[in-house]
């Protein structure tokens, strides 16, 4: 590529959204560098399958950072690098506050002192909180109830003051349930511990587990069990790539929820990985966690509209697909 088009520095792209990304932006043409600490990431997949360059290091180290802005002509940042583990956030949010919002902080403050002034950014439903009204939209009050929810919203307050006292320009992408993997099968889902519902049941098709465990059979939905937005990975990334380059255009800083539009339920997920997989696939029916909302839909008319953004992968059997190629490649 295509030097005019400038670096684009990634953040967390040995992880699973930002692999995806950095996969769909080396397609479009751009030049990349990668920056993970490798705490969750995969060295392998960025060597084998990415082929970009890794830089090994911390957003918090500074000195780095520095480094990078001298010797390379970044044109923005994709930051997806944090922890994001809700139950480790209520438990230890020392490290959730320090990585997430210190971290960040810190790569922001690098990125003025270089003059680059274009950042797209991983936030999250998780700063809405319990909705009270389905599809949430970009609007809706913001209460999160962890804090990992808290330590995004903080960014995002961030984000709003450095756009109002500098000249910096931003996106912000709510996302709702990253799921899927890459349809070629290239990478996916691969997070040490696995919390996330669609790479538990695969686990659990595949013999790694011995059964998936459903929270709560009894709230005010059809089926009693939970209903969450599942985007697909791929989807992500294709809207990371129209975020960066409304900002390239001069487009003004901006957040947009990233989800279907359409929610599926915990029973709808397993009951479509049995017919996918052709596993049995025991389930669990357990007590509700406290903290769940029952339903979790984002509206993304807003991405639609401005970014033009179309989802290329909205249907749960097409996205447990992908994922099911991606695990029996990774664990056979
Ligand atoms: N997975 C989801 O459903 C989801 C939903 C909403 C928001 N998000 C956000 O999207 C982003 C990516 O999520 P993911 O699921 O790909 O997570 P992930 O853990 O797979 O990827 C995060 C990557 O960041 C790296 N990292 C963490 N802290 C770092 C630091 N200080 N310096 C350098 N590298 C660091 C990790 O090693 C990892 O490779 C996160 O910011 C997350 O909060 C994810």
């Amino acid at each position: 590529m295509s030097e005019e088009k400038g670096t684009i520095l990634i953040t967390g792209g040995a992880g699973y959204i930002g692999s995806h990304a950095a996969l769909a932006m080396k397609k479009a043409g751009y030049n990349l560098i990668i920056l993970d600490n490798l705490v969750y990431g995969h060295q392998d997949l960025v060597d084998r399958v990415l082929g970009v360059e890794l830089v090994i290091g911390d957003t918090s180290d500074r000195p780095l950072l520095d480094s990078l802005f001298t010797n390379h002509k970044i044109a923005a940042v994709m930051h997806f690098s944090a922890y994001a583990y809700v139950g480790e956030s209520v438990t230890d949010p020392a490290k959730y506050y320090r990585n997430n919002v210190l971290g960040t902080l810190s790569l922001l403050e690098a990125m003025l002192a270089a003059g680059v002034n274009k950042f797209v950014f991983s936030s999250t439903c998780a700063t809405y909180g319990v909705p009270n009204q389905i599809p949430i939209t970009e609007d809706h009050p913001q209460n999160p109830i962890n804090p990992y929810g808290a330590t995004k919203l903080m960014v995002e307050r961030i984000l709003s003051d450095f756009e109002a006292a500098y000249n910096f320009n931003y996106v912000s992408f709510r996302y709702f349930n990253a799921a899927g993997a890459d349809p070629n099968g290239l990478l996916g889902e691969d997070h040490n511990p696995e919390t996330h519902l669609i790479p538990l049941v695969l686990l659990t098709a595949l013999g790694k587990r011995e059964s998936v465990s459903i929270f709560g059979t009894d709230y005010d939905t059809p089926d009693g069990t939970c209903i969450r937005d599942y985007i697909h990975v791929t989807d992500l990334a294709s809207a990371h790539i129209l975020g960066l380059e409304y900002l390239l255009k001069g487009g003004k800083s901006d957040l947009f929820n990233l989800g279907n539009g359409g929610g599926f339920s915990v029973k709808e997920v397993i009951e479509t990985a049995r017919k996918v997989t052709g596993k049995e696939i025991k389930a669990l029916e357990c007590d509700r966690r406290p903290g769940d909302p029952p339903a979790l839909v984002g509206s993304s008319k807003k991405a639609r509209e401005i970014l033009g953004w179309i989802p290329q992968y909205p249907d749960l059997e097409n996205i447990i697909s992908h994922a099911w190629q991606w695990h029996q490649k990774r664990h056979n």
